[in-house]
């Protein structure tokens, strides 16, 4: 039997560690200013942001759901319109979508990527009447089909948002990173993401001067100038602290995706050396009875928010319940799809079956990925499920 290591999903104190002599002289700079709300940490930080997406604007705001909802606002979506999302992602896509009377239209996903693709998306379009804004989310760090996507969204004469949330610094098949050219992009500094805060923020990028002035409005109550507001918008501000924080994590950030990156390459060469296949590939005719994630090829470049495996759904819930055993972290990303939700039983009929999505849902296991994660940690994580797929699988079998 294996030694017993724990093995965190993510560690975030290993990474405060790393950074803290240059995090809190700026955390002490903004208490003793006490400016608070806006003023120049939040002005830098958007800057940066723009700079290192390639972006014309950056607008700060509260969390990465007031991201989308933001770039909706800013689209004038409301009650009676359609907007194209993807059911596999986290609840904050369709929500926002919801929040503000639209109807999230729900595509599937393909089991390669786990990112909702030209074709899904074209067919989810077919159900729509009334077409406004399309979605996608560029899910665990990979970027979506963008140069597929694009052109459906103009034959529909409707914009393409970003989901970003989990994929700042990502590149698409053409080596722009996301967020860019969609026409805004939507991104998370939830504290486990890959550029995460000391708690929530959020922020929009657009190369549209008109629309970046007014999701700027639309996050501080739709005012301008003070005390005059022409529509309602949301207190919706990225807090100074977090700005100042994240500026200084923004420039460690490729440093730490490229951690990421290298612990991925060494889970895929681990379980190839077990017998996985890849994602996309039929599982029951998988050597191991495990299929490791499918990546993609260079100028793409995957940020590994997330390193997500396949098992039979018949296992995947024991496997759990193992690693829980062994201190191995994990979640699975997402247990119930968006169209099965509660919340969102009216669109069940309209929507119908999405057979991708709902297998995955069964199937996934995300595992701990962080950068400072050791070798040895990896090797172990591997060692215990692979001698638990082993035992517990029967090989050709699903
Ligand atoms: C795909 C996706 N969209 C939106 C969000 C919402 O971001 P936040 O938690 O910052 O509101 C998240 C956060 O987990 C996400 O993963």
């Amino acid at each position: 039997m294996s030694k017993e290591i724990n093995v965190p999903l993510l560690d975030l104190k290993a990474q405060y560690e790393t950074i803290r002599d240059e995090v809190e002289p700026v955390i002490r700079e903004v208490v003793e200013s006490q400016w608070f709300i806006m003023g120049p940490n939040v002005a830098d930080f958007e800057a940066a942001v723009a700079d290192y997406c390639g972006t014309k604007y950056a607008v700060g705001c509260a969390s990465g759901s007031d991201a989308l909802l933001l770039a909706l606002m800013a689209n004038d979506i409301g009650p009676g319109d359609e907007v194209i999302c993807p059911s596999y992602t986290f609840f904050a896509t369709a929500g926002s979508i919801w929040r503000l009377g639209a109807k999230p239209v729900f595509c599937d996903i393909d089991p390669k990527t786990y990112n909702c693709t030209p074709e899904t998306v074209a067919e989810a379009a077919s159900r729509c009447t009334n077409l406004k804004a399309i979605m996608p989310v560029h899910l665990f760090g990979q970027a979506v089909d963008l140069d597929g996507m694009l052109p459906i969204a103009e034959s529909h004469g409707v914009p393409l948002i970003e989901d970003g949330a989990q994929a700042i610094g990502s590149r698409d098949t053409t080596g722009v990173r996301v967020g860019t050219r969609g026409q805004v992009g939507c991104f998370s500094f939830f504290p486990s993401k890959n550029l995460g805060g000391f708690g929530d923020g959020g922020m929009v990028t657009t190369n549209d001067a008109d629309l970046a002035d007014r999701m700027k409005r639309l996050r501080n109550h739709g005012m301008e100038p003070k005390y005059y507001h022409d529509e309602v918008g949301l207190n919706s501000r990225l807090d100074a602290l977090q700005a100042a924080v994240l500026n200084i994590k923004l420039k460690h950030l490729d440093n730490w995706s490229e951690g990421r990156r290298s612990n991925a390459k060494r889970y895929n060469t681990l379980f190839d050396e077990a017998g996985a296949g890849l994602s996309g590939s039929d599982l029951s005719q998988s050597q191991l009875g495990l299929l490791r994630p499918w990546t993609p090829e260079s100028p793409a470049y995957h940020i590994y928010n997330q390193y997500v495996i396949r098992v039979p759904a018949a296992v995947r819930d024991d496997l759990r319940a193992h690693l829980v055993d062994r201190k191995i972290g994990h979640d699975v990303y997402y247990p119930v799809p968006l169209h099965c939700q509660v919340c969102f039983k009216e669109l069940a009929e309209a929507t119908g079956s999405l057979p991708e999505t709902e297998q995955a849902a069964k199937e996934t296991i995300a595992l701990p990925v962080y950068p400072e994660l050791s070798s040895e940690q990896q090797h172990h994580v591997v060692e215990t499920i692979v001698e638990f797929v082993q035992a517990n699988v029967a090989v050709g079998a699903s």
